[in-house]
């Protein structure tokens, strides 16, 4: 079975989701309300945890393999706390201009974390995992989504 493995299936979740910044960040401005900048940040929120979960799945079976790179690892596990923290804080925001704000530095923050992760973190998993175990993460990866689409639409 052949397939992307799991740190190619990253970067390529991160192409789409910089692609979706790009088009909120540019239809920011024309939200009127506080309830729909909200919702559009929820729905950022949720595609960002799933993405985020895979990742900390892979930086937990290459912990067994190495005890070096701890700093690396801090940063990730930082990081995704700093990010969930930030879009927390933007579904308690009371005005609009606040939310907005707010959803700037999210974004801003997540383009970040994700070139980190690309030019860090992606490597270093490789390095110590190895090709089968990355392409074995990788299927299980396709295979979750999977489920996610099915049943996404009931939810
Ligand atoms: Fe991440
Ligand atoms: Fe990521």
């Amino acid at each position: 079975m052949g397939g992307m493995n799991i740190t190619e299936a990253l970067v390529a979740e991160h192409t789409v989701l910089l692609q979706l910044f790009d088009h909120v960040e540019s239809e920011l401005l024309g939200i009127a309300s506080l309830e729909s900048l909200q919702l559009l940040a929820r729905i950022i929120e949720r595609l960002l945890h799933s993405h985020g979960e895979a990742e900390e799945d892979l930086v937990l079976c290459a912990l067994d393999h190495s005890l070096e790179d701890q700093g690396r690892r801090e940063r990730f596990h930082q990081e995704h706390q700093e990010l969930d923290e930030r879009f927390k804080q933007l579904q308690t925001a009371t005005d609009l201009e606040t939310a907005r704000r707010l959803f700037y530095g999210a974004l801003q923050a997540s383009r970040k974390h994700f070139r980190f992760e690309e030019e860090s973190l992606f490597p270093f998993a490789s390095r110590v995992l190895g090709k089968d175990i990355l392409l074995e993460l990788g299927q299980f990866r396709a295979l979750a989504q999977a489920e996610i689409e099915s049943d996404g639409i009931t939810r």
